[in-house]
């Protein structure tokens, strides 16, 4: 049996303390690990934006053109059938994808990428970007909600 006095006690030594400092290190980075994992699964890509946002007449954007709104966070598209939008926030962890040259889109955060049609290319998203409704209020203008998802199909008619 040991039995220490006063100053006898023997001090850390250098490994034990190491041992100290590996485990508390990855405690903290498991805690950050987990907390990240957390904020993940809770993220909501459209909770902190406007739900209606007017975008002008629908005659303002051209046919064949594609327009990236940012007060929308969206592109506004016309073809053939119509006026459509689509949402520009990844559905990954919410970064504003780019238009590519090839017309779909690149996210600059995690590479994700999108067809034209907001389609998953590839990862990390898995899932398509929203289309988003529109519609038009009693002065004709066009409005963006960005609350209400709607079919890709789906075309505002000009
Ligand atoms: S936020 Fe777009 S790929 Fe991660």
């Amino acid at each position: 049996m040991t039995v220490f006095h006063g100053s006898a006690r023997p001090a850390v030594g250098r490994r034990q303390f190491l041992t100290w400092l590996t485990r508390g290190s990855l405690m903290v980075v498991s805690a950050l690990a987990v907390g990240q994992i957390a904020r993940y699964f809770a993220f909501e890509p459209t909770a902190d934006v406007p739900t209606a946002i007017p975008i002008g007449p629908p005659d303002r954007y051209a046919p064949a053109t594609l327009t990236y709104l940012g007060p929308a966070r969206a592109y506004i598209g016309r073809d053939s059938a119509g006026l459509y939008a689509l949402d520009a926030v990844c559905t990954h962890l919410g970064c504003l994808v780019e238009q590519r040259t090839d017309g779909g889109f690149a996210c600059p955060c995690h590479d994700s990428h999108f067809g034209a049609d907001g389609q998953v290319e590839s990862g990390p998203a898995s899932k398509a970007l929203h289309h988003l409704a529109l519609e038009l209020d009693q002065d004709g203008q066009a409005i963006v909600d960005r609350g209400r998802s709607v079919a890709p199909e789906t075309r505002l008619a000009i």
